[in-house]
């Protein structure tokens, strides 16, 4: 059998990016092993998904913890037990330390709902509607200190319609999440991503614009 990437995820909520990931591993389109689940909120259907997957998993509120720091440093002690190769953020509501960042460097990545370097933060969908932009998408990137910043791995976008409110433009957002996620995944197990000194994603064995990926929908 060939050796799988062990991956871990951070979640907080709905998990549906993590069910794209749990799909792909138990039907063999991506190559990774779910070595387990963390949420810092309590109650979260993500947690069900890891625990109907059989899945290892852990809720680690971060409301029970003094600082940043001291959360982050409970989140590393779990993750030092899974020893996880990538740490993939889903849907993980919660800023990072740069202890725990530069700990994953290049080894962290994470999905932003918009057009990376466009509208980072958060509201992202209603933003884009109100700013009458033709064009959204999201964002899978390396993780560093600086918020829904570092280098991007694979970008997926769609035409805003006429008529898209924030909760329609979601949707069709989370449908390209639940392609280009995996796909980010997969090159990471494959051994495919090259970060350049300039911060720059190249990939092995692909020409650039594979990175920026039309979805007509
Ligand atoms: C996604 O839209 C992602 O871009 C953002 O949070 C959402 C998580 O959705 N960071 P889910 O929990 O995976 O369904």
């Amino acid at each position: 059998m060939t050796n799988k990437t062990r991956v871990a995820v951070l979640v907080s909520g709905f998990g549906s990016n993590l069910q794209a990931f749990i799909d792909g591993a138990q039907n063999s389109s991506l190559p990774i092993d779910i070595v387990g689940v963390i949420s810092n909120v309590e109650g979260a259907f993500s947690l069900d998904r890891a625990r109907n997957a059989g899945i290892p998993n852990q809720c680690i509120p971060h409301g029970q913890f003094p600082d940043r720091e001291i959360f982050d440093q409970a989140l590393l002690t779990q993750l030092d037990k899974w020893q996880p190769e990538l740490v993939v953020l889903a849907g993980f509501m919660r800023i990072l330390s740069s202890d725990f960042v530069d700990r994953f460097k290049n080894r962290l990545i994470n999905i932003h709902p918009s057009l990376l370097p466009n509208y980072t933060g958060l509201n992202t969908h209603q933003r884009v509607i109100d700013a009458g932009e033709q064009w959204h998408g999201s964002s899978v990137h390396f993780v560093i200190p600086e918020l829904d910043a570092g280098p991007v791995i694979v970008q997926g976008k769609l035409q805003v319609h006429n008529d898209d409110t924030a909760e329609t433009l979601q949707q069709r957002i989370h449908i390209i999440e639940h392609q280009i996620y995996p796909l980010a995944i997969q090159w990471f197990a494959e051994d495919r991503l090259n970060v350049t000194k300039k911060g720059d994603v190249l990939l092995n064995n692909l020409k650039n614009t594979d990175q920026l990926i039309t979805f007509n929908i």
